[in-house]
């Protein structure tokens, strides 16, 4: 692995967080005659180089989608067994965790989550909350509207309770009480599998994502197909709103 000074191929502009719907599982294990959920199995284990072709480049954040609120209507023996494959996964990540310094967090509504898993998530988080050299987001029965209404749940309990006015409530202050609101939001939003859609996943840190699709199913995705989408990303302008002319003198500053 070559370290951060000398990588060989340099990328100019990085996107600070990387966010990725890992799509495509099912297709994967259909096309490859496996096993009822063998599809899944692969897609777990193709988490690792992601995460570490982020940590070789240096991305700050890598949040990944791995089970939506809309989740929970597969067929229930599905959802068993990605719950099963959740929990292998942070107990298989855990020591990664330690070895490479990152910092493990979850999204997601936990109530809906067994009390096992929910122990282990705060288990895993506790243990990893002092790493600083990249941080692994997992999103677990989260949804971005779900995410959002959280957030507004909060702050209509600061109103409630005489802390806030209603009319003090802004886009920044959402902001600050949506999922990852210590993150930067997210710059590059992957999806694999084909679909071109958001499926409800980081609806708000989105907002100004540069998006990215590939045909590729999620057990298939592997670095160099990232790496390709870091060198567009470094090649894309990202404007804000604000016109060409302007993001060039500002760059060029
Ligand atoms: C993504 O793979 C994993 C989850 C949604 C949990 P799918 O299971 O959606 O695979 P496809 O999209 O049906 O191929
Ligand atoms: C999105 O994939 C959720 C995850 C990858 C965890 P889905 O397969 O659930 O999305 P839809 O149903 O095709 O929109
Ligand atoms: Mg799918």
């Amino acid at each position: 692995m070559s370290n951060h000074s000398n990588h060989s191929n340099a990328i100019s502009i990085l996107p600070r967080h990387i966010a990725i719907i890992m799509d495509g599982n099912n297709r994967y294990g259909r096309a490859n005659d496996l096993g009822r959920g063998e599809g899944h199995v692969a897609g777990k284990d193709a988490l690792d180089p992601i995460v570490e072709h982020c940590l070789e480049v240096g991305v700050e954040v890598l949040s990944v989608f791995a089970f939506s609120s809309e989740n929970w209507q597969r067929p229930a023996a599905e959802v068993a067994l990605l719950m099963r494959l959740l929990t292998s996964t942070i107990h298989e990540q855990l020591p990664r965790m330690n070895k490479y310094r990152i910092r493990l967090r979850f999204i997601g509504d936990r109530s809906q989550l067994d009390d096992d898993l929910q122990q282990l998530m705060l288990d895993a988080e506790q243990q990893t909350a002092h790493f600083e050299v990249m941080t692994l987001v997992i999103a677990i029965s989260y949804g971005g509207q779900w995410d959002i209404a959280h957030a507004a749940q909060q702050l209509a309990q600061q109103v409630q309770a005489g802390q806030l006015t209603a009319d003090e409530i802004s886009a920044e202050l959402l902001t600050q009480h949506v999922q990852l609101a210590d993150a930067p939001a997210v710059d590059m939003l992957i999806r694999t599998g084909g679909e071109y859609r958001l499926s409800n996943f980081l609806l708000w840190q989105s907002a100004y994502a540069e998006l990215f699709f590939t045909p590729t199913l999620w057990p298939d995705f592997g670095a160099n197909e990232l790496d390709g989408m870091l060198r567009e990303f470094s090649q894309r302008q990202r404007r804000f709103g604000k016109t060409s002319e302007q993001v060039a003198m500002q760059t060029n500053l």
